[in-house]
């Protein structure tokens, strides 16, 4: 077995594989003169059961390059298996066609990892689960719900209530709230008339509660923002917890997320922050023990299933 450190996070590598005991394998991936990639393995990785970790967050188009570049000297090299660790699924918003003449570029993603020789995939909390279908292979979907919860329940708040920034993440809610022994509510947005901006209603009990807004990722923080507005406009404590997974956070994210009424930030590292990404308001929870056990769960044909209870 042998872990291979893209680019794109390698930090997230190194804790994988010394979770494992192992280091990352000796591989070097750097820039021709005209920007192409180059990869060159100083090993012999024969027959090794290969692990490539590169999340295909931004910047996404190098990132998701470089792991198909990675994965073809792999195969090339004569890999035995190659298993992509993809913690953080980039282009996976697109899964189906919102509107005539438009892509759809999870599916694409999916059939150029195939196509390049990767396996197998092992990545964390996907835009939606259903995007395991586009894969010919077996796709183990792993999820955060576990370890940022873990971390919540140690602050024990008694009048914590978990909330779905839109209908779409009641599902994730009640996971969360069911680890946190929390009720859940729900922002259901709407427009009043065609040429009414959209408002947001509170629907559950949050008036003088602790609000835990939970999503998959935060991007942009837009949804965020206009989540903990709604709540403190309808009563919630303004002490705002946020909890997700992937902390894209482009454009105007760490504007949103300094405000005052967001007490505490929680994430995963599926995703590198560098150190503007970083304020004190910001804890991030590591996700590399639970991806490295995924592995060696692949590795040694045990079950993964195991890391979900
Ligand atoms: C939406 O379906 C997602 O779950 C997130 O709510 C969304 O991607 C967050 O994006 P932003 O931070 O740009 O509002």
């Amino acid at each position: 077995m042998a872990v291979f450190s893209g680019n794109a996070h390698p930090c997230l590598s190194a804790a994988i594989a010394e979770y494992l005991g192992l280091g990352t394998a000796a591989m070097e991936v750097s820039r021709f003169p005209d920007g192409e990639i180059r990869v060159q393995i100083h090993e012999s990785i024969r027959g090794t059961d290969a692990f490539v970790v590169q999340p295909t967050c931004p910047p996404v188009n190098e990132n998701l390059v470089e792991l198909l570049v990675i994965t073809d000297a792999l195969k090339r090299a004569s890999a035995g298996r190659i298993t992509a660790v993809v913690p953080y699924y980039g282009y996976a918003r697109q899964d189906k066609k919102a509107a005539g003449r438009e892509p759809i570029t999870a599916r694409m993603v999916a059939d150029l990892m195939t196509t390049v020789g990767v396996d197998r995939m092992i990545t964390v909390d996907l835009h939606s689960a259903q995007v395991q279908g586009f894969f010919g292979f077996p796709v183990d979907h792993l999820t955060a719900v576990n370890v940022l919860a873990r971390y919540m329940a140690a602050k024990r708040i008694e009048d914590l209530v978990v909330v779905s920034p839109d209908a779409g993440r009641v599902k994730l809610a009640t996971q969360y709230a069911s680890r946190l022994s929390a009720p859940v509510a729900i922002i259901h947005k709407r427009r009043l008339g065609p040429e009414e901006p959209e408002v947001a209603h509170v629907v559950g009990d949050i008036r003088g509660r602790t609000p835990v807004v939970i999503d998959d990722m935060i991007t942009t923080g837009g949804t965020i923002d206009r989540s903990v507005v709604a709540l403190i406009e309808n009563g919630a404590k303004p002490e705002v917890y946020v909890m997700a997974t992937h902390p894209v956070l482009v454009g105007r994210a760490m504007e949103y997320l300094a405000k005052p009424t967001i007490k505490e930030v929680i994430v995963t590292d599926t995703i590198p922050l560098g150190p503007e990404k970083h304020p004190d308001k910001i804890a991030v929870v590591s996700i590399a023990p639970l991806i490295a056990e995924a592995i060696r769960s692949v590795h040694t044909d045990g079950s993964v299933s195991r890391l979900f209870e």
